[in-house]
């Protein structure tokens, strides 16, 4: 994705830089510049101030702090020659103020200085941290303003309706701050602002009336019109005239729906009045609800360098016209219904670097012929395209590659040796999961692709030992393959590594001791159905950063490592179906984020203690302890008797509950997600009354369920032995929450007191 954005920038902007030059170099004469202003010199200085220098504050790697040089004294005084300080030739007066990535951070008041420089025409901030200030209405004080870009530096609120004083403004850039512009809204704005040519506002929120404003296609010079992200924002594009000189468009997440009729409709198709807009280069109208065809007309627009279609509904086969654009460098079709077969022999678009179908009904075809013809993809998304049989070999050459997505298709055989030789210092992102591939063809220690982040290898066929990602891979998935053999210390030292999956497959031995060493930077660590065994290493670092760990279905032995403590990130601890000898981790208590701990099937013994402190078992959701050891237990049978708590109507996070087939008894509860469990969780016991079994209660019973309730949950008389087995699916993660047993009333009570209450919140 960056590289794509980087390409059109660079692009698109280019011209517009090659002007900027040039007017400089003229204006350069060898003739004597008039000094800069003190009263300028001096609100320059007082901005300066204002702020501090901050590195988080810029995100572009190129920033640096340009105010750092402005001085008063010596050769450099004349603010004329500060960095970004732009001044008139003739009058001397602050006419540029270019201070965008520059490590700038905090508030901009309404009594700044900046508001002083009353002759600026160009004012960019962008990509600085200005602290949600929102843009003060002083903005006023600066009418000779022709290009304002203040996009990515945190500003917030209302944009003032001052800036429609702003009359000469041809270009504005608010884009990708929490910005609205709803009184004015939209439609005010490109009434005063006649000259616009260029309107960013990506992310600033303009749904006042959730209409799209048809005005801004009325002004005669615009552009670039780029209104991203606004997933409140409907309505419909006007017939646009021919003539219209716009660029650019980009409309993508808008929600905005098209139609030629004049009404607004919801799945519209893609309008043919934009075929009359015979400039346009850039169209992008990703994650709109169009549906249709793509027009024929498209076909025509040989000037189309960015053509984003997807996600949408668009159905259908692709024109083949598309594939001979001749400037064409970005495609994104994915995401879509389209339908047929995809040639790639056939791809005419010589300067093509993202290509992106996955995601549709297509069937790509491809032949190592075709691979001399074929552009050099950086980006390409084949996902879900039926390719088949080997590797495609129309890869081959492909050595550009950045992003590479061939997930969900039926590719057999080794991943072959020549693509192992593509893109080794270019590759950041490689999807191959859910094929048949069964290997590498050529073994290596670590996989050479040396810029590697994300790498996608589930649900294969993979044999053999598990392969090692470079050191810059930060998410690595291989689960549901058929890996043996052990891991090797060479995973211990991958320094960016956030996500490590290596579930089910039959990964055996005792983990690397140095296995800890990935707690430095890892969030997930998923061992899950492998054929591990030994200790769990008890080595998980002082800076610990896991949030979820599921070492299920192995054969651990052992203790539960106490250096887990470190671990106060953890929100998911599963260690399910394991031989872990050890009493009840009560010292896992003090995980303040603790939301999910499954400890069921191992050899965990003695009693459960009473939490220390409340503070213990915050956020705990789901707790899982049983078919262990532990004495507070017998669960040996699913013989369920008794009533059903009222409290766990209060477990509002049950998403399914199963206690069919007991022999349980009494009023079933309601409220909260009991009212949303259908018959079945509740048949085949006699005993069992009211919604949603049709067996009614009787009078006394109901007010017995009534008088429960009354007593709050603290006082719930358990007399018998009781189970609660809750079965159930979230994030695909197998939830089960068994409680209880044989207790006696006292620990039902801190149960449903230090927990269950908690579990609401
Ligand atoms: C630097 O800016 C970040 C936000 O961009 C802020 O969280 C942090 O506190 C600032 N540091 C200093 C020293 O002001
Ligand atoms: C940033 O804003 C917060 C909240 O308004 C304020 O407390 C803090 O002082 C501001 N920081 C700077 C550097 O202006
Ligand atoms: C601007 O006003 C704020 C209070 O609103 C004050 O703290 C600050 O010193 C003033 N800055 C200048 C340059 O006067
Ligand atoms: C605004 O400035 C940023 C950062 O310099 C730049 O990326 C962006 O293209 C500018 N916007 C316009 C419309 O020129
Ligand atoms: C294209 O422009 C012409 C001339 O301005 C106009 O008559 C026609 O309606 C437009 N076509 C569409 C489809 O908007
Ligand atoms: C595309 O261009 C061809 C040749 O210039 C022309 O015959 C055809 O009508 C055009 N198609 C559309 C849909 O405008
Ligand atoms: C995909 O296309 C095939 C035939 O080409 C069709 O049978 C199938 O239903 C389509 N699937 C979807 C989800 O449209
Ligand atoms: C590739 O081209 C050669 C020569 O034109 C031809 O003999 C061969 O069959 C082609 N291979 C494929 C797979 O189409
Ligand atoms: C997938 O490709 C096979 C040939 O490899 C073809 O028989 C099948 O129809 C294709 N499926 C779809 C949905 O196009
Ligand atoms: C642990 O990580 C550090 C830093 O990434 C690395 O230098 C060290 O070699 C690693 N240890 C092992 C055993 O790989
Ligand atoms: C465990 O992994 C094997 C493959 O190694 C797989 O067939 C099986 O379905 C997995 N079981 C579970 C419960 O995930
Ligand atoms: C997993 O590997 C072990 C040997 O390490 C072997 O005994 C076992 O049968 C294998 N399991 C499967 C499902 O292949």
């Amino acid at each position: 994705m960056p590289s794509s954005v980087r390409f059109l920038t660079v692009r698109m902007f280019s011209l517009l830089l090659l002007l900027f030059i040039h007017l400089r170099a003229c204006h350069s004469s060898p003739s004597i510049h008039p000094q800069c202003h003190d009263e300028e010199s001096h609100a320059l200085l007082q901005f300066k101030q204002s702020l501090a220098i901050n590195e988080s504050a810029s995100f572009d790697p190129s920033a640096y702090p340009k105010v750092a040089s402005w001085k008063v004294d010596g050769e450099s005084g004349d603010c004329c020659s500060w960095d970004g300080v732009e001044c008139d030739r003739d009058s001397g007066h602050v006419i540029g103020l270019d201070l965008s990535s520059s490590f700038l951070y905090g508030s901009i008041d309404s009594n700044s200085t900046l508001f002083h420089l009353v002759h600026l025409r160009r004012l960019n901030l962008a990509d600085n941290d200005f602290n949600n200030s929102e843009i003060p209405s002083e903005i006023r004080n600066l009418p000779r303003l022709f290009d304002l870009n203040l996009s990515m530096s945190l500003f917030s609120g209302q944009i003032p309706a001052e800036i429609l004083e702003l009359s000469k403004l041809v270009s504005i850039d608010l884009g990708l701050n929490s910005l609205k512009l709803q009184k004015p809204g939209l439609q005010h704005l490109v009434e005063a602002l006649t000259n616009l040519e260029v309107l960013h506002l990506s992310g600033v929120d303009i749904s006042a009336k959730g209409e799209f404003p048809m005005g801004i296609f009325q002004l005669p010079n615009l552009r670039f019109l780029r209104i991203r992200s606004n997933p409140y924002l409907t309505g419909y594009l006007p017939e646009f005239q021919s003539g219209s000189q716009l660029e650019l468009l980009m409309l993508g997440g808008s929600g905005t729906s098209f139609s030629g009729l004049r009404l607004t409709n919801l799945y519209g198709e893609i309008p043919s009045c934009l075929g009359n807009l015979t400039q346009l280069a850039v169209l992008k109208l990703h994650k709109n609800k169009l549906a249709g065809q793509i027009p024929s007309w498209i076909g025509n627009h040989t000037l189309f360098i960015s053509l984003g279609l997807g996600p949408n509904r668009l159905h259908g086969p692709i024109p083949e016209s598309i594939f001979r654009l001749p400037n064409l460098e970005e495609l994104d079709l994915q995401k879509n219904l389209f339908r047929g077969t995809v040639n790639v022999g056939l791809l005419r678009s010589r300067s093509l670097v993202s290509f992106q179908l996955s995601g549709n009904n297509l069937s790509v075809i491809g032949n190592i012929n075709d691979s001399i013809a074929l552009p050099k993809f950086q980006i390409l998304g084949l996902g879900g395209c039926n390719l088949s049989g080997e590797f495609p070999s129309f890869l081959h050459g492909q050595n550009h590659l950045e992003f590479v997505e061939l997930g969900g298709n039926q590719i057999e055989g080794h991943i072959p040796k020549w693509f192992m030789n593509l893109g080794t210092e270019t590759l950041w992102h490689l999807d191959l999961s859910g094929n048949f591939l069964t290997g590498f063809e050529q073994s290596v220690d670590i996989l050479p692709w040396n810029n590697l982040r994300d790498l996608k290898l589930s649900g294969n066929k993979l044999e053999g030992a598990l392969p090692i990602p470079p050191r810059s891979i930060i998410s690595y998935m291989v689960s549901d393959n058929r890996l043996t053999g052990e891991i090797p210390q060479a995973i211990c030292n991958l320094p960016s590594l956030v996500f490590l999956q290596l579930s089910s497959n039959n990964l055996s031995s005792k983990l690397p001791q140095c296995l800890g060493n990935i707690s430095h930077s890892a969030s997930v660590l998923d061992l899950r159905n492998n054929s591990f065994s030994g200790d769990i290493p008890d080595s998980f670092s002082n800076d610990c950063t896991l949030r979820a760990i599921d070492f299920s279905q192995n054969q651990f032995e052992g203790k539960i490592p106490r250096s887990l403590a470190n671990c106060a990130e953890l929100e998911i601890l599963n260690i399910e179906k394991n031989k872990i000898n050890d009493v009840f981790p009560s010292w896992l208590g003090i995980f303040p984020k603790l939301r999910v701990l499954i400890l069921r099937s191992n050899r965990l013994h003695g009693v459960i203690g009473k939490p220390r402190a409340n503070f213990e078992f915050q956020r705990l959701q789901i707790v899982d302890l049983s078919d262990n050891c532990f004495r507070a237990l017998d669960l040996s049978q699913n013989k369920l008797t008794g009533e059903i708590p009222v409290q766990l109507a209060q477990l509002t996070f049950l998403a399914v509950f199963n206690v069919s087939g007991n022999v349980l008894s009494g009023p079933i509860p309601r409220g909260n997600q009991f009212d949303t469990f259908d018959r079945t969780s509740f048949d085949a016991n006699p005993g069992l009354c009211g919604k949603p079994l049709s067996r009614k209660c009787g009078n006394g019973e109901d007010s017995l369920l009534a008088a429960k309730r009354d007593e709050g949950s603290a006082a719930y008389p358990l007399e018998f032995g009781w189970k609660v087995v809750v079965i159930g699916y979230a994030s695909g993660l197998v939830i089960g929450v068994i409680l209880g047993c044989v207790m006696d009333t006292r620990k039902y009570e801190w149960l449903v007191k230090n927990y269950f209450a908690r579990w609401q919140r």
